[in-house]
C-alpha cells in the first residue's frame, strides 16, 4: 500500500474539516472515524486504512489530474464508506470495528442509525465543495449516488441471504453490489477528477474487480482471520449465517454441512473442519487471484504512466495477503 500512503495525510485534514460539527451530532459523525471517544475526549486518530479515497486520488493523478482538486470527492466516498459500516454492525449485530465498540455499542442503536444518516449527509455536502467544473460536479455526484444505491442493495441482498442457499452468482451478485460499488466509485471519481469521463466504464469494473477480491478477502478474514489484526470480530459471519464465499462454496460442495450451519454455536469446529476439507478456503483464495488477475487485465486499458502501474501492482499485492 505504500504508493498509496503518501495521500493518506490530506485525506485525514480533508475528513476532519468534513465533520467539524457541534455538539452531540459531531461526536456521533465522529467517534467511528476515530476522531472522537464516546465521551467527547479525543480519539485515537483515523482507523480505518483509507484506501477507497486513496484510490479516488491515485485514479485521477494516474489519469493526469491534479489529485488535490479530488481530495473533496474522496472525503466523500469515504464518510458513505464509513455510513455504510456504522449501518452495517446493527445489521450484523458486531460490536467490535477498528478494534473499537461499534457505534452501536457506545451509542445505543438509535443514535448509531442517526450517525450513519448523518454521514451520508456530510458526504453529499463535501462532495458538492469540490474546486471542480459544475458539470464535473454533478458527474460525481451520479456516481456517488448510484454507488450508494448499488452497495445498498448489495446490503439488502446480503440480509436476505442469511440463513438461505446462494449459489456462487448469487453470491458474486451480492459482493459486486455491496462492495464492488464503492470501489468502483473510487476509480469513476478519479477519471471524472482529471477530465476523462471516458473511462468511466473501464474505472469502474476494474475498481468492481478489486472489490470482489477484497470482499473474498474479507470473508477469509471474518473466518480464518486474527481479531487483533483485523480489529474486527472472528467467527460472527458463520454465527449470523452469513453466505460469506466459503460458506457459498462449500454448501454447492457438501450439501450436508447445511445442517451445521443452521445451528452454527454448537457445532463450530466440525464447520471449520468441512470447511477445510472440502477446500472453501483454497477456493477462495483462487478467487482473490482470479478477480485481481482481472483488474489487472482492464488496467491495461488506462493510459496509466509507469509510476502508476507499479503503484498499481503494489496494491495487487496488497490485496491478495492483507491480514487487516
Ligand atoms: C470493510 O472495509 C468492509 C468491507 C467492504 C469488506 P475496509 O476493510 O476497507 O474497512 P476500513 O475502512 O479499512 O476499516
Ligand atoms: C461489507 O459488509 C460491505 C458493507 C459494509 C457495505 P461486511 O459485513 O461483509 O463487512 P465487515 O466484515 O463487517 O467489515
Ligand atoms: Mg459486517
Ligand atoms: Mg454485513
Amino acid at each position: 500500500m505504500n504508493a498509496l500512503e503518501r495521500y493518506r495525510p490530506l485525506v485525514v485534514e480533508e475528513l476532519r474539516r468534513s465533520l467539524e460539527l457541534d455538539g452531540l451530532l459531531g461526536l456521533l459523525v465522529r467517534y467511528p472515524l476515530g476522531l472522537s471517544e464516546a465521551n467527547g475526549a479525543p480519539g485515537p486518530g483515523i482507523g480505518g486504512k483509507l484506501l477507497r479515497p486513496c484510490l479516488v486520488l491515485f485514479s485521477c493523478e494516474a489519469l493526469g489530474g491534479e489529485f488535490g482538486r479530488a481530495l473533496p470527492l474522496a472525503a466523500a466516498l469515504e464518510l458513505i464508506h464509513n455510513f455504510s459500516l456504522v449501518h452495517d454492525d446493527i445489521q450484523d449485530g458486531d460490536e467490535l470495528r477498528r478494534g473499537r465498540p461499534t457505534a452501536w455499542k457506545a451509542f445505543g442503536i438509535g443514535q448509531a442509525i442517526n450517525a450513519g444518516d448523518a454521514l451520508l449527509a456530510l458526504a453529499l455536502r463535501v462532495a458538492l465543495r469540490a474546486d471542480l467544473p459544475g458539470a464535473v460536479k454533478l458527474q460525481a455526484q451520479e456516481a456517488l449516488v448510484s454507488a450508494t444505491l448499488a452497495m445498498i442493495e448489495g446490503q439488502v441482498l446480503d440480509l436476505a441471504a442469511e440463513g438461505k442457499p446462494l449459489d456462487g452468482e448469487g453470491y458474486l451478485g451480492m459482493a459486486r453490489r455491496k462492495t464492488g460499488a464503492l470501489l468502483g466509485c473510487a476509480f469513476v471519481l478519479g477519471a471524472l477528477a482529471a477530465g476523462r469521463p471516458d473511462l468511466w466504464g473501464t474505472s469502474q469494473e476494474l475498481g468492481e474487480e478489486l472489490g470482489l477480491a477484497f470482499q473474498i478477502q474479507d470473508d477469509l478474514l471474518g473466518i480464518w482471520g486474527d481479531p487483533k489484526k483485523t480489529g474486527k470480530p472472528v467467527g460472527s459471519d458463520l454465527l449470523r449465517k452469513k453466505r460469506s464465499f466459503p460458506v457459498s462454496f462449500a454448501l454447492e460442495h457438501d450439501p450436508e454441512l447445511a445442517g451445521l450451519l443452521s445451528s452454527p454455536k454448537d457445532h463450530m469446529d466440525a464447520i471449520l473442519r468441512r470447511l477445510e476439507e472440502v477446500g472453501a478456503r483454497e477456493a477462495a483464495q483462487e478467487e482473490v487471484k482470479r478477480r485481481l488477475s482481472r483488474a489487472e487485465r482492464l488496467s491495461l486499458e488506462l493510459p496509466w504512466p509507469g509510476w502508476a502501474r507499479a503503484a498499481f501492482q503494489e496494491l495487487l499485492s496488497f490485496m491478495a495477503t492483507r491480514e487487516a
